[in-house]
């Protein structure tokens, strides 16, 4: 009797501790389950577009005694209407939210007066140039607080679509969150003797992307939980315009899209699915255009495409949820589920006829690895580079001037990243093994990798030589890039040392 009834009491009491431990351990699985089903964003069908378009102000500078052309860009906070009668508080150069279109050709001096007027260190980048390291903005190039920093060099590269916007050490993010970007032209004889779009503005036009999160009177930044790739936002600016529209009164038209977004990637294609031209990649033209129907840019990347519409009719640039290469939990915490409709394209009802695009665009000019040298290899992880993370003060390794190298570039992580080389335009020889797609065919100094996957990059290095002060490769996703995942190579000439420690005072 005693003993049975100890027996149930004894039975009831684990039963009731089981299902208490049960309901403890389901309050995070709950509401981890919640966190991912509220994340993913979907702005698809729900935009009124109805802000035009801003367009960047052209800025060719102006041309001094000597020939050099000099640019003057001025860092500086400000505010900025997105949404009319509420005002955000944004940076810009020479102006309150972005910067103007700097354009120069292909063999001329170029000098850019920077002025920081932003109260902290920051520094610019010229981001796909090709010039000495001294002059290339990245994190050893601070300009303190009211400081100037001139750099000057000469453009000696082919005509591409590239951008410049601040590089300081571990603060990056947060300066290119904030609106300091700008689109960087450049022109040569080649691409002016192609019948392509070229009326700035017009037929030719800047599409700066960025996603925001808007809170208040600020653009907020804020990691929402599991999202470890950094900053998501919820909406789309596009120069610097919330839902806009474009008029289009040219039967083609030339879109320059730049993802200026510190995080997220975007498969872009068209509301009706058409099929548009690739014509450019980040950091040149194709040797001749290639038709596609969508689109994939991870941040930094670039690519020029062109867009025939008909005579009344709309089209909505989207980007739409993409699988590539990622599990179902990154997929939803770097916004792979997310779609976006970005920018609304409304043709004339009468347009201008434009002249049918070339078939051959530009040579090509980046190596093909047959010459190479050496071969490097690359891990991609959230913690560092090759399982170092970066310091200021050390050099990974030198390059000898003039010589091609292959480097072959592995995510060994589980999420996404991407891989930026400064100074160097490089052809992507192959993805896991197999040729590029087109949307990789062309010049690139920014490369998506997807988890697991490898790719391999040529290379050449043309310098000038600098053994003391060095170029960055880094993840372009920039909360990565000021975590940890970059690294330093400094270009030297044959039989020359390069510093492996150098000073990193500011
Ligand atoms: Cu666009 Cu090192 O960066
Ligand atoms: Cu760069
Ligand atoms: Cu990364």
């Amino acid at each position: 009797m005693f003993a049975q009834d100890n027996s149930r009491r004894w039975r009831r009491w684990t039963m009731a501790a089981v299902l208490t431990v049960v309901a403890i351990a389901a309050i995070p699985v709950g509401c981890v389950a919640v966190t991912y089903t509220r994340a993913p964003v979907s702005t698809i069908g729900g935009v009124d577009f109805t802000h035009r378009l801003a367009i960047p102000t052209l800025d060719t500078g102006t041309v001094d005694a000597e020939g050099v052309r000099v640019f003057g860009l001025e860092m500086r906070s400000g505010r900025t209407q997105f949404r009319p009668g509420t005002w955000t508080e944004t940076w810009g150069f020479n102006g309150d939210h972005l910067g103007p279109t700097l354009r120069a050709r292909r063999g001329e001096r170029v000098r850019v007066e920077v002025d920081n007027r932003l109260g902290e260190t920051s520094s610019v980048h010229w981001h796909g140039m090709h010039l000495p390291a001294v002059m290339d903005g990245g994190p050893h190039q601070a300009i303190a607080a009211g400081g100037r920093w001139t750099p000057t060099w000469t453009v000696d590269q082919p005509a591409a679509t590239l951008w410049y916007h601040p590089h300081p050490h571990g603060t990056t993010e947060s300066h290119v969150r904030r609106g300091l970007a700008g689109m960087f032209f450049l022109d040569d004889d080649t691409s002016d003797a192609l019948s392509l779009p070229h009326a700035y503005g017009v037929d030719d036009v800047p599409v700066v992307v960025q996603d925001v999160s808007l809170r208040g009177n600020r653009l907020d930044g804020t990691h929402r939980m599991f999202r470890d790739v950094g900053f998501l936002g919820e909406q789309i600016l596009v120069n610097g315009t919330l839902a806009p529209f474009h008029e289009v009164g040219d039967e083609l038209v030339r879109l320059r899209l730049l993802n200026a977004s510190t995080a997220r990637r975007y498969d872009f294609g068209f509301s009706d699915d058409r099929d548009f031209a690739l014509i450019g990649t980040d950091s040149g033209l194709l040797s001749r255009p290639a038709s596609l129907s969508r689109l994939a840019l991870s941040p930094g990347e670039r690519a020029e495409i062109v867009v025939r519409m008909r005579p009344g009719e709309r089209t909505v640039l989207r980007s739409t949820p993409r699988t590539d290469g990622l599990d179902f939990w990154n997929r939803r915490f770097s916004g792979g589920d997310d779609g976006f409709d970005i920018l609304e394209l409304r043709a004339a009802d009468a347009l201008r006829p434009s002249p049918e695009l070339p078939a051959v665009l530009a040579p090509t000019t980046t190596p093909d690895g047959a010459a190479a040298v050496r071969e490097r290899h690359f891990t991609l992880e959230l913690s560092g580079i090759n399982g170092r993370a970066m310091d200021m003060g050390r050099i990974d390794f030198a390059v000898t001037r003039r010589t091609e190298e292959i480097w072959e570039v592995r995510n060994t992580d589980g999420m996404p990243h991407n891989f930026h080389v400064h100074d160097v335009r490089f052809a992507v020889l192959s993805v896991d093994g197999a040729p590029p797609p087109p949307a990789l065919s062309g010049p690139k100094d920014t490369v998506y990798v997807a988890p697991g996957r490898t790719v391999r990059l040529a290379l050449r290095f043309d310098g000038p030589a600098d053994p003391t002060t060095p170029y960055m490769y880094h993840c372009h996703l920039l909360w990565h890039e000021d975590t940890a995942m970059m690294g330093q190579f400094v270009v030297v000439e044959p039989g020359q040392d390069a510093a492996t420690h150098i000073p990193h005072g500011h």
